[in-house]
């Protein structure tokens, strides 16, 4: 959840560093630093804040010619943005982190879990630690090792240490121009070209200087130079890495145009499904899924689904589509949940952990345990490379591209699309579907990126008028019934991302048993009124929030018309009533987005949020 850069090459250092550092802003934004080889050894600028305040402090430092801007540029330096875990958002907690004698500076993403121990021998051998955080524990151990063993054999050992789930880049005033990065469970990608070297926590750090990667498996380290790379195990054997090639445009990690990421990924949203379905919906009547041992699949007989967050969400959605096309038992659970309530799970068991980064801990660890017991995992994630692809049996990409806003939308889509696709692929190997039903329900599915974009340019009217009436409102309640529960859940959690507004969502059937004490006059209710065969209960839901005088917004499916029993109908197009999410989800996506800026906040970078939880 942090962000990680370095560089080492022939030009200035500071701007390729925060740069980077932008291009990473959304994996946390607490506090951020950079460190650079400067002529007087390292000097290191943090700042808590996002990244103006840090560009702020360099350019004030720098006037007092206290950092090496001013003097020939620097080429060589590590920079960071921070999402607290341990210790405070306060400068002295920032990254990079340095020993006494400011002879190693580090930055870190991710936890080291044994650091306390660490911390209590470091300090009972005299050292004295100027932050909270458990990763200074790290520029410690390798200074102290620095005078014997040199830069990189003092990192190895160090590493060697540790214990817990981190990437880390460490550089010394001893050895400038020399940078070592380390990777254990989260991500730390290399950016080659002739004569000069990165290192990130992400590509779009540097994806502007090269497209030629080198990825850093978990338990190696690389050691940059201006002029190469090398990389090793933990143990010190060499390794020879392949490079790739990396086709993004760099457009795809800016706005297109657009005024935040979250809207342009919005927008992106009919892409998203098409590249995830589009080699996997070749057949008319069927789905390929080659990841997938069709063997494990026919076998299946229970299948239990753990994510967090917005990807939990498209799990629920997921579960009513393989139990209706493909009858296999589907059991729930948030990962949070299901890691320590030691579940009854092993062998003949299909654990799916649906995380877009791959990197959610709490996920992670959910999989882990289920494969620990002899289940199968299977991953539905995002990222190339991500450790959730490393900890399952097989993986199952979604394509919706880099998504940079913290709320997700166009992953959601894009993994409820995996999800139907699974179903589709199960229903087919267990024929428990019809050619016929299978056919008509590709088909659909093969529309839905064309309904997206129809739905995107008939505008936004009717969910601006009610954006307008409700967005400085204190609450707002969502209903829904079978799949259209699941998007009323993720529509309240959309809002109470990005705008702050207290939201609960409901099975409709559920609100006579207590939500409804919550109607007051003009209380703004979300309902998810899409074709259905539930449609006619959902209707008497809406009629007994209306007599309370509460304010309907039905999300209504084209050619139906609800507006007797609605203040406002948002419509989207009409599609096989378990298709619809994927269509219905976006006025309610548009709807938090244009509270949220009617209430003048961050969309891309809402508070307390990060993009990547990689802690408990
Ligand atoms: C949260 C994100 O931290 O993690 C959510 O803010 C996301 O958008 C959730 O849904 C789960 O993340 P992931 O990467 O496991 O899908």
């Amino acid at each position: 959840m942090c962000g990680i850069v370095g560089y080492v090459g022939q030009r200035s250092v500071q701007e390729i560093l925060l740069a980077g550092l932008e291009k990473l802003e959304y994996r946390g934004y607490d506090s951020a630093g950079i460190s650079i080889q400067g002529e007087s050894g390292l000097e290191v600028v943090r700042a808590v804040g996002n990244l103006a305040a840090l560009k702020a402090a360099v350019a004030e430092q720098g006037a007092e010619g206290a950092v090496a801007v001013l003097a020939p540029p620097a080429t060589a330096g590590i920079g960071h943005t921070r999402w607290a875990t341990h210790g405070r958002v306060t400068e002295e907690n920032a990254h990079p982190h340095y020993d006494p004698d400011n002879r190693v500076h580090v930055v870190v993403n991710g936890i080291v879990e044994n650091y306390m121990e660490l911390k209590n021998e470091l300090q009972a051998q005299g050292a004295h630690f100027t932050s909270e955080t458990d990763v200074e524990v790290i520029a410690h151990l390798i200074a102290n090792d620095l005078d014997e063993h040199g830069l990189v054999e003092a990192t190895r050992r160090t590493y060697n240490r540790l214990r817990g789930h981190y990437s880390f880049v460490v550089q010394s005033s001893e050895e400038p121009g020399v940078l070592v990065g380390a990777r254990k469970e989260t991500p730390m990608i290399v950016g080659r070209s002739e004569t000069e070297q990165f290192l990130a926590s992400g590509i779009p750090a540097f994806l502007e200087h090269t497209r030629t990667v080198q990825a850093l498996e978990d338990d190696e380290l690389v050691v940059l130079t201006a002029d190469g790379a090398r990389f090793m195990t933990a143990d010190g054997a060499p390794i020879e890495r392949e490079t790739q090639e990396i086709d993004w445009d760099v457009d795809a990690a800016e706005k297109g145009g657009f005024e935040t990421f979250m809207l342009k990924e919005i927008h992106e949203q009919a892409d998203a499904v098409a590249e995830t379905i589009a080699d996997r919906t070749v057949r008319p009547d069927g789905v390929d899924l080659p990841e997938l041992d069709d063997e494990l699949l026919r076998g299946t007989k229970r299948i239990i689904i753990v994510a967090c967050g917005t990807s939990y969400h498209a799990g629920l959605i997921g579960r009513y589509a393989i139990e209706e096309w493909a009858r296999v038992p589907v059991e729930m659970d948030v990962a949070s949940e299901y890691r320590y309530r030691n579940p009854v799970v092993g062998p003949g068991d299909v654990v799916i952990g649906i995380t877009q980064s791959g990197e959610s801990l709490d996920t992670l660890a959910a999989m882990r345990l289920a494969r620990e017991r002899g289940a199968t995992v299977l991953a539905v994630t995002n990222i190339m490379g991500s450790q959730a692809t490393r900890d399952a049996h097989a993986t199952v990409y979604t394509r919706a591209g880099l998504e940079i806003s913290v709320a997700a939308t166009k992953t959601f889509v894009a993994q409820v699309a995996v999800m139907y696709l699974l179903a589709l692929r199960l229903a087919e190997l267990k024929g428990s579907l019809s050619a016929e039903r299978r056919t008509e329900l590709v088909t659909k599915l093969k529309r839905i990126p064309h309904d997206i974009d129809a739905m995107l340019e008939h505008g936004t009217a009717a969910i601006d008028r009610v954006a307008e009436r409700h967005f400085d409102k204190d609450f707002f309640l969502y209903l829904g019934r079978h799949v259209g529960l699941p998007v009323g859940l993720e529509g309240a959690l959309k809002l109470k991302e990005i705008s702050y507004i207290a939201t609960d969502a409901y099975a409709a059937g559920e609100m006579k048993h207590g939500p409804i004490a919550l109607l007051d006059q003009d209380t703004p209710v979300v309902v998810v009124a899409t074709d259905s065969p539930v449609l006619d209960k959902v209707i008497s839901n809406m009629q007994e929030v209306r007599v309370r005088g509460a304010h309907v917004i039905a999300v209504a499916s084209e050619g139906t018309d609800l507006t007797e029993h609605a203040e406002e109908t948002l419509v989207v197009p009409p599609t096989d009533w378990m298709l619809q999410p994927l269509l219905a989800v976006i006025p309610l996506q548009l709807l938090a987005y244009r509270i949220a800026r009617l209430r003048g906040l961050n969309v891309d970078q809402p508070r307390n949020l990060a993009k990547t939880v990689t802690v408990e």
